[in-house]
């Protein structure tokens, strides 16, 4: 842990997956933390150290928190805030049916504090907000607090190392002197830190996240093409990440970007863009390549079965939104599954995290193990859990009684399932031969 040089008191404001990052972050940098959040139940369970979601290490962090009074979890908002050095504000603002950003639980929570003696306290909004936001809080806390708007970039299942390795620090300021009293909370890390306006900083956001999830898009519209061409996505995607100025993060083909944030954020500046009379067409884009992207899956299961789905078992593989987590927010893998459904096809999953759904199993069975799943006709993967990757070719062939994979997120093994006699369709992957074979061949 690093002792920060002067401890501050932080109150936190929300414990979903971007308050309980900083609340455990600011606990690790030596600071006291106080969480606050609307649901009673919720600080109870992290009163006696029960986080609301899984993440490597946050358990055993937030039992060590506790022990040690760095970290405490309250009822009361006031008592929250009382005293504090920097008010944190990271609650929800999910996506209404048009695209724009629901700001109520951002606006309730800026209404408490309104009436409040904050005394000289700096209020923080890391919830990601559309552009002009900050300055309306800013304006509503006049006199009282001074605002920052710190975007996070924090990634669900890793969410703490994120914080604690950020690769920059974001300030939007009402003053320089408040942005830089939020970066110094993280001077220790040498990292760049970068005080800029509130607007600039809530359009970092936007901008980064609207550019990740376009990488993605473009990752596999190339993979698309090499499907059609018989080349290989792998081989293309990973050459041309090679190159610097592009980087290999985010390359990687698949069923589409799923999640409560890519979709969400990129409506909303959809949104303000026509709003703006700024032509939004390559966000559109990145979208409507998204929503096609998954039926990919039952188009090459047909490609390979036929039309009529109705005699076969589907054992999936994965169900969440990505590895690593339990989220099945916005999974592309959930709309996979339904498609199979709607094409007749019986399913069977295994997800690592999600095992006793009870809405999910009427629609379709849970296996508890991945061998247990691959007892069926297909198999189809579509999340990147890491441990499917080590699961025997062998195994999987003894069960898969058409011996087709589907890999829709190029997890397995394309050459050792083929030599355990299986037939491999990934995304942007060659249907017969791998690329050294051919090499050999050639
Ligand atoms: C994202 C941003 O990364 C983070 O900065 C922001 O704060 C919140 O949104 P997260 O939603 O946790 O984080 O997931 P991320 O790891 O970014 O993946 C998003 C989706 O894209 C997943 O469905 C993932 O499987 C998919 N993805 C990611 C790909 O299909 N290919 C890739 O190369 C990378």
């Amino acid at each position: 842990m690093h002792v920060a040089s002067s401890r501050k008191k932080i109150a936190i404001i929300g414990t979903g997956y971007v308050g309980m990052a900083c609340a455990i972050g600011f606990a690790e940098f030596g600071h006291t933390v106080v969480g606050y959040d609307i649901l009673p139940e919720r600080i109870r369970l992290l009163q006696r150290g029960m986080t609301p979601y899984r993440e490597a290490g946050i358990a055993e962090a937030l039992a060590r928190h506790l022990s040690e009074e760095r970290a405490s979890f309250v009822e009361d908002f006031e008592s929250a805030v009382d005293g504090a050095d920097f008010i944190i504000i990271a609650v929800g603002t999910p996506s209404l049916s048009d695209g724009t950003a629901d700001l109520s639980a951002v606006e309730a929570v800026v209404a408490q504090l309104s009436p409040l003696h904050l005394n000289g306290a700096t209020v923080v909004l890391r919830s990601t907000v559309p552009p002009g936001t900050s300055d309306r809080v800013a304006l509503a806390l006049r006199g009282s607090a001074e605002v920052v708007y710190a975007p996070e970039f924090l990634r669900e299942g890793s969410a703490v190392a994120d914080f604690l390795s950020p690769d920059r620090v974001v300030a939007g300021a009402e003053s320089a002197e408040a942005g830089q009293r939020y970066c110094a909370l993280f001077s220790h890390l040498n990292r760049p830190m970068l005080v800029m306006s509130l607007i600039d900083a809530e359009l970092v956001k936007a901008a980064s996240n609207a550019f990740l999830a376009m990488k993605i898009s473009f990752a596999n519209q190339v993979a698309n093409l090499c499907d059609g061409l018989e080349a290989d996505a792998l081989e293309v995607l990973g050459a041309v990440g090679h190159d610097r100025r592009i980087g290999s993060m985010f390359l990687h083909p698949g069923i589409g970007f799923g999640g409560p944030c890519f979709e969400k954020d990129l409506k909303s500046l959809i949104h303000v863009m026509n709003t703006a009379n700024t032509n939004a067409s390559l966000l559109e884009a990145t979208l409507e390549i998204n929503d096609r992207q998954p039926r990919r899956i039952v188009e090459t299961i047909k490609d390979e079965l036929g039309d009529d789905l109705s005699s076969f078992r589907f054992g999936v593989w994965g169900l969440t939104f990505k590895g690593g987590t339990n989220d099945l927010r916005d999974s592309l893998a959930l709309r996979v599954v339904d498609e199979i459904l709607a094409a007749g096809g019986q399913v069977v999953a295994y997800d690592p995290s999600y095992r006793d759904g009870a809405t999910e199993s009427q629609r379709f069975e849970l296996a508890d193990s991945a061998l247990a799943a691959a007892d069926a006709d297909v198999l189809v993967v579509l999340t990147d859990w890491p441990q499917f990757a080590k699961i025997d070719e062998r195994a999987i062939a003894a069960r898969v009684r058409r011996r087709l994979v589907i890999d829709g997120r190029n997890v397995l093994d394309a050459s050792a399932l083929r030599d355990a006699g299986m037939t491999y369709r990934g995304i942007g992957r060659r249907r017969t031969v791998d690329s050294l074979e051919l090499a050999e061949t050639g």
